[in-house]
């Protein structure tokens, strides 16, 4: 089987499977995927460690502030997941603020692991989460009520 280290292509494709039909989100999920995809091609073609500190500083914020404008929509839509849906986002924003730090400090280095395993986070949670949130925020849509 050909990995996607070896073929050259993207880590994570996006898709319509990945829609949620709320346009901020889905807008926000595809740019991420994109840096995402960004960060492993810089990766893997061996660019020198600024270019791929850039794709990092370029991914982290936009994370963080996706993670943001969705805990902002369950709260407005009074989202009964709210708790546990956030606390998945601080555990992957803790763990990747830790590792932006050792890789600044030049004590870690990127790994093809550790963007799959961002990359699995990120297929795992849009498809169980955020489909769920998805769900609540489309009914409250269409119930007429504020989001
Ligand atoms: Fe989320
Ligand atoms: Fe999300």
């Amino acid at each position: 089987m050909n990995s996607p280290a070896r073929t050259g292509k993207p880590l994570l494709l996006w898709g319509p499977h990945y829609r949620l039909q709320i346009e901020e989100l889905d807008q926000q999920h595809e740019e991420i995927t994109v840096l995402l995809n960004a960060l492993y091609a810089a990766h893997r073609s061996g660019a020198p460690r600024a270019e791929t500190a850039k794709a990092l500083d370029r991914l982290i914020p936009a994370v963080a502030r996706h993670f943001r404008a969705e805990e902002k929509l369950m709260r407005n839509s009074a989202y009964p997941g709210l708790e546990a849906h956030a606390a998945e986002h601080s555990r992957l924003a803790k763990r990747v603020r830790a590792f932006q730090k050792e890789f600044r400090a030049g004590r870690a280095e990127l790994t093809d692991e550790l963007i799959r395993s961002l990359a699995d986070w990120l297929r795992d949670h849009l498809l169980v989460s955020d489909r769920r949130l998805g769900g609540h925020l489309t009914r409250v849509a269409d119930s007429k009520l504020p989001v």
